[in-house]
């Protein structure tokens, strides 16, 4: 099979007001024929490209699996594009889900709910509930209306590899594997969306995301009552090493790049010294150095001798969650044997790029 790609917005895609954009509605019209008859698409969302297949149909669901060479207890999120599809996917849809959806759809919120019949268990990896989100994406929405409703999307990258913010990143993980990508540019948030669990009687994050858990307590806030446990963020670190985690996708090993890689936390200052510090002694050592930085950080980087791969401003945390996968899929193609990386405050959507960090570094993290 040879991978197509097809442009999902007509003329110039890159750096365009998003607003402006007009779809290739002859492009999302072929790809929505393609998911019909059971093949696999990747999409643009605004958060990472997703891996899309019918939602309610089994076998593509495996197909789904198979091509991200993805374990099948690891479940699969349902895209839908209208909000009353959710009653036809969900046993019964909570008040905080609406609440919540009016707040953040179309936009970078996964909700956990109970499922319906209507969903297969190969979608859910035989859960009894099902990962639900509206993605902020013109094509993406178009699409999933061409297909009936309802697609399952995960990811589109291979299986431990970090998720694509291009299509080209797609090419380089699934060419061959899917019939059609639907190319909408680099996508605007570069982080996979926040997981909220409200199968439970207390919702809980299950993955930290561009939406903040402070705005998703505000948009609950209206049911009057305190949802959140305090200590959501030390449970979240525990449930690595859990053998059943809530997410079962967090148990599984992600975005690790092929080099040794070390983050680095604490003082901005300390943080800029230390990588100087061990980034030149790792390239005397003959190590084919990277260091993934802020572009204030990079400055101080040059006499080093190491790769610098810069994620974005410190001024505008949006740029560095922007920039991250593709610089983890950069430092592989340079060949990168040992990593610095630079830590950011554990707040806003730094909280969840230090996610993201921590786990391509297996953990290996120092705290200055
Ligand atoms: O932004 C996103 O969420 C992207 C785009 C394409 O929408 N999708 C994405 O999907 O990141 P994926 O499959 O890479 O991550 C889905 C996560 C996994 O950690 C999975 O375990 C969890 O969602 N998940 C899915 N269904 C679940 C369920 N019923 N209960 C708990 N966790 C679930
Ligand atoms: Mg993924």
């Amino acid at each position: 099979m040879i991978t197509e790609v097809i442009p999902a917005y007509l003329g110039e895609v890159m750096n365009q007001d998003l607003g402006k954009r007009k779809l290739n509605m002859n492009g999302i019209k072929r790809a929505g024929e393609v998911l019909k008859a059971g093949g696999l698409v990747a999409f643009p969302t605004e958060t990472v490209y997703g891996l899309g297949g019918l939602a309610l149909d089994k076998t593509s669901a495996r197909m789904i699996y198979a091509a991200k060479g993805r374990p099948s207890d690891n479940p699969l999120i349902v895209h839908i594009a209208r909000l009353e599809d959710l009653n036809y996917i969900v046993k019964d849809v909570p008040v905080k889900a609406l609440m919540l959806a009016m707040f953040f759809w179309p936009g970078p919120l996964t909700m956990i709910l109970e499922k319906s019949n209507k969903v297969p268990k190969e979608t859910t990896g035989g859960l009894s509930t099902v990962a639900v989100r509206m993605p902020n994406d013109p094509a993406a929405l178009a699409l999933i209306k061409e297909a009936g409703g309802y697609i399952a999307a995960p990811s589109a990258n291979r299986s431990g590899r970090p998720s694509p913010t291009m299509a080209k990143h797609v090419l380089e993980d699934l060419n061959g594997k899917i019939e059609i990508v639907l190319d909408g540019g680099h996508v605007g948030i570069g982080l996979e969306s926040t997981i909220v669990d409200l199968s439970v009687d207390e919702p809980k994050i299950l993955r930290p995301g561009f939406i903040g858990e402070a705005e998703v307590m505000k948009a609950l806030a209206g049911d009057g009552k305190q949802y959140f446990k305090e200590q959501h963020k030390s449970e979240e670190n525990c449930e690595e090493e859990d053998a059943h985690p809530k997410a079962p996708g967090m148990k599984y090993r992600h975005y690790a790049p092929k080099g040794e890689m070390l983050v680095l936390t604490g003082e901005w200052t300390k943080i800029v010294s230390e990588i100087e510090k061990r980034a030149k002694e790792a390239f005397l050592a003959g190590e084919q150095t990277g260091v993934l930085c802020s572009e204030e950080t990079a400055q101080k980087m040059s006499m080093t001798g190491a790769r610098v791969f810069i994620n974005g401003s410190l001024k505008d945390p949006k740029s560095i969650a922007a920039g991250l996968f593709e610089n983890l899929r950069a430092m592989d193609e340079a060949g990168c044997t040992k990593i610095f990386a630079e830590g950011y405050p554990e707040e806003g959507v730094f909280y969840a790029v230090m996610n993201r960090l921590k786990k391509a570094a297996g953990g290996n993290v120092v705290k200055l």
